[in-house]
């Protein structure tokens, strides 16, 4: 769903407007009245042209997944509640490698085809502007997890399982959906695995029913909008831990047997952590909460909604918990507040990095203003000062200036506009866009409405500019 007022107001006429003209009753597949146009194979990403689609809007995805952890063997089928913008001849999906066995919209069968990450759908009949109508597609195959930033993303084999997330890479691996972040959508995650193993996912755990032939079905409910890449699959051996917070979120971890102690007591103290970025950044946007260990080899941590993934490596030198309040963080800057474009990703990893800023003081250890006034002493010529937050590049999106000049700049924001001002753009700021999406421009604006300061200069040095900002240290230590 995309949640904008405007976009809101322009579907419900197109819906009247639909439902007077072809008197089509929601759900099914309205015959357009004329022959419509393909849906666009992007959404219109700066960095990623492919990533998403044009032409509908996702409502709410149904992800039912067989997996067997002996072949590596995933049997898919995904049901998409989708809203068509636009009359659609036919629209695209991003769905890589595995094999569609069949499709259909409103119940029709349809055709379709493929070339690399656009599955192109072709209903029986045009699909009419306004219209929600539904897709199935049932698929199978083993999942790919090629190397992404530097990492392994996608359906990564465990010994006794699976593992599948990944960012900005991992949705089309697993299940066919509208893959950009400015499409968010409500989730149903069904998890069939061998009886004996445990299959974890975003959200509410609903029921675990056998299925037959040796099978169980976890079913995973996220009733909050969610972006396509923050969705993930766990399946192996673990031991789940489960609890209520005193204000009604679920908790539950879950943590493979050979997972180490400093790992679980970092993730314990989630409530603790959610308690102190509540305080800085209001009340936690979802129902429920938790963190997943799994045994795996290299990896990162990865802020999917509700339930973050951490590699057990992060806890080798003992606890972490920094990790778990960035990833914690992101559950606000990310995944409440989500992405229009990837070229805006400071807006994630600069606010989960200062979260971590603020927890750093509140602990006892360096204040946000000492680590701007540390960081600060990197040389101007060194290539950290080459990468601007704000469109980093395609081949920076997680590069180490992304995280830390974009805490940087919100250090020199808060000691620009003053500790009030700062908390009230970061407040309004998340309750303005929560379970939507935001860019750079519009954090600028709200910046200087707040403030009343004209900003454009300083977010230009800050955000934009390559080279070092000059004062670099703003305000006192
Ligand atoms: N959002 C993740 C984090 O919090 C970024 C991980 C990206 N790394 C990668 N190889 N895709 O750090
Ligand atoms: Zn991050």
């Amino acid at each position: 769903m995309i949640r904008s007022p405007v976009r809101a107001r322009v579907l419900r006429i197109a819906v009247v407007a639909a439902l007077l003209v072809a008197a089509v009753p929601i759900g099914a597949v309205a015959t357009a009245g004329g022959i419509g146009a393909p849906g666009s194979d992007g959404i219109g990403d700066g960095y990623f042209p492919l990533a998403g689609n044009g032409g509908y809007d996702v409502v709410h995805y149904h992800v039912e997944i067989r997996y067997a952890p002996a072949t590596d063997e995933l049997v898919g089928r995904t049901t998409i509640t989708a809203t068509a913008t636009q009359v659609l001849s036919r629209f695209n999906l991003d769905l890589i490698g595995l094999r569609v066995t069949s499709i259909t919209v409103g119940g029709e069968p349809a055709t379709w085809g493929r070339q690399g990450q656009e599955l192109t759908v072709r209903p029986a009949s045009p699909i009419a502007d306004g219209i929600e109508f539904e897709v199935v597609v049932r698929y199978r195959g083993i999942p790919r997890s090629p190397l992404s930033y530097g990492a392994r993303a996608g359906a990564i084999p465990t010994d006794d399982g699976v593992l599948i997330y990944g960012e900005p890479d991992v949705a089309a691996y697993w299940y066919p959906s509208n893959d950009h972040p400015r499409d968010k959508a409500t989730f149903e995650i069904d998890l069939t695995v061998p009886r004996g193993l445990k299959a974890i996912s975003n959200g509410r755990l609903m029921g675990r029913e056998p299925t037959g032939n040796g099978r169980v079905t976890w079913s995973w409910h996220e009733n909050d909008p969610m972006a396509t890449y923050l969705a993930m699959a766990v399946i192996g051996r673990f031991q789940l831990d489960r609890s209520v917070t005193s204000d009604g979120i679920r908790v539950l971890d879950a943590f493979d047997p050979r997972v180490g102690r400093d790992a679980r007591r970092s993730i314990e103290k989630g409530e603790r952590v959610l308690r102190f970025l509540e305080g800085r950044f209001g009340p936690y946007p979802f129902d429920d909460l938790g963190g997943v260990v799994d045994i795996w080899s290299g990896g990162f941590a990865l802020e999917n909604q509700t339930r973050p993934i951490y590699p057990p490596g992060a806890f080798r030198r003992g606890q972490n918990v920094p990790l778990v309040v960035h990833e914690l963080a992101h559950q606000w800057f990310g995944n409440s507040v989500s992405l229009a474009d990837w070229s805006h990703i400071w807006l994630n990893e600069g606010f989960a990095t200062y979260a971590e800023w603020l927890w750093s003081g509140k602990t006892g250890h360096r204040t946000p203003q000492g680590l701007l006034s540390a960081w600060c002493e990197i040389p101007a010529e060194r290539p950290f000062w080459t990468v601007t937050p704000d469109d980093p590049g395609v081949g920076s999106l997680f590069a180490t200036p992304v995280y830390v000049r974009g805490a940087m700049t919100l250090q020199a924001l808060r000691t620009t506009v003053g500790n009030a001002d700062f908390f009230e753009i970061v407040e309004t700021w998340l309750a303005e866009h929560a379970d939507s999406t935001a860019t750079t421009d519009q954090f600028i604006s709200l910046s200087e409405t707040v403030s009343g300061q004209e900003l454009s200069g300083f977010f230009d040095e800050w955000l934009s500019t390559s080279g070092k900002p000059s004062p670099c240290v703003i305000g006192t230590t």
